[in-house]
């Protein structure tokens, strides 16, 4: 399949963004930018083109997409029996990297819930993104645009590299300023259950929901056959080629590791990459969180460049948005954590 480059950064903004509505109402299948991490988005009422959208990825059937709105008045074509919670939240963190698992209206494609009674929605702050949700006219189910198991991409070459060739076009947009994808909160369960972390804090959803439950999944590695609540949360992820490995630990025994290994690569923090004498990629500062997040996926992408037999991953600590960098560390090293 020939993949339409759309440029909107360089080309007609307009144009392109008229262009990209078109396909998506046509039934095709489109990256597009968000400010979290670049989505594969289809029409949400159209079960063919979900369909295009999981083999294109690669993506097992039972894994659910979330739906992306471009306005409030869209939340009742995809969800029901909204509680008043969901408003309250919707008012304080949309648009943002924010989705909230709610009660699934019939209307929507089969295959975006993979079988749940229930729906994933969020309204992304991304300008470009929610102007081809308008566009479209449709409320646009979009799985992260990367290979099933890969990392996401936070740059439409990150797309393009993953997808040309199996994908109806790409919008070439700005980088995303997130780089971690959208935390994900269940609201059907009583009480609320936070799926996966993301820029919108567990700290800042304790201030609406004192009682707040972590998922297990998000920590931990899923026990062999249990069910888990968010179906995303069960497989090895963002993972690059190069074995990998979690370390928690300080500066000084970072940098005492990874020059004790030879033909090891270390992701490292700003202030300790002097010192480490072999390869490396420099993730962000550590008092810096958002610069860490920002930056993980694509350092997590070029690992696999510097052709070391394994690379150590210096952990950040878990608070903010730590945690959903940790949570996706944990996946990319597939649960090897070396604490020191
Ligand atoms: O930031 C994001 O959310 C990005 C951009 C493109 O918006 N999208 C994204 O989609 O990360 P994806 O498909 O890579 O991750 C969706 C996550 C998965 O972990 C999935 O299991 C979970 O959301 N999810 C979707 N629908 C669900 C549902 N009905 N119940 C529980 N979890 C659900
Ligand atoms: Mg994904």
């Amino acid at each position: 399949m020939n993949t339409e480059r759309i440029d909107i950064v360089s080309g007609d903004r307009e144009k392109g963004i008229r262009r990209a509505g078109e396909i998506l109402k046509q039934g095709g299948i489109v990256a597009i930018p968000t400010e979290t991490v670049y989505g594969l988005a289809a029409s949400a009422f159209d079960d063919e083109a979900i369909k295009k959208v999981f083999i294109a990825k690669g993506r097992p059937q039972n894994n659910p997409l979330i739906v992306h709105i471009s306005d409030m008045d869209m939340i009742i074509s995809v969800a029901e029996d909204i509680p008043e919670l969901a408003i309250k939240l919707a008012e304080e963190f949309w648009p943002g990297p924010f989705t909230m698992v709610l009660k699934k209206k019939n209307t929507i494609a089969d295959r975006i819930s993979a079988g749940l009674d229930t729906v994933a929605v969020r309204m992304p702050s991304s300008n470009a993104a929610r102007d081809i949700i308008r566009s479209s006219g449709l409320p646009l189910a979009a799985p992260s645009a990367n290979i099933s198991g890969a990392p996401s991409p936070t740059t439409a070459l990150h797309a393009l590299s993953d997808l040309d060739g199996k994908v109806d076009a790409v919008v070439l947009g700005e980088d995303c300023t997130v780089g971690v994808e959208s935390t994900v909160l269940a609201l059907f369960t009583d009480p609320p259950r936070l799926l996966r972390p993301g820029a919108v804090t567990a700290e800042e959803l304790y201030r609406f929901i004192p009682d707040l439950v972590i998922d297990r999944a998000i920590l931990f590695e899923p026990e062999i056959g249990k069910t888990v609540a968010s179906p995303g949360m069960l497989y090895r992820h963002y993972a690059p080629k190069t074995q990998t490995f979690l370390v928690n630990c300080t500066d000084e025994q970072f940098v005492k590791l990874v020059n004790s290994k030879e033909n090891c690569a270390a992701i490292c923090f700003s202030d300790e990459a002097a010192d480490i004498s072999g390869k490396k990629i420099v993730y962000g500062d550590k008092d810096d969180k958002e610069s860490l997040a920002h930056n993980l996926f694509s350092a997590l992408r070029d690992v696999d460049s510097l052709r070391a037999e394994c690379v150590y991953v210096h952990a950040p600590n878990k608070a903010g948005i730590g945690l959903a960098i940790y949570n996706r560390l944990l996946r990319a090293a597939a649960f090897k954590v070396i604490n020191l």
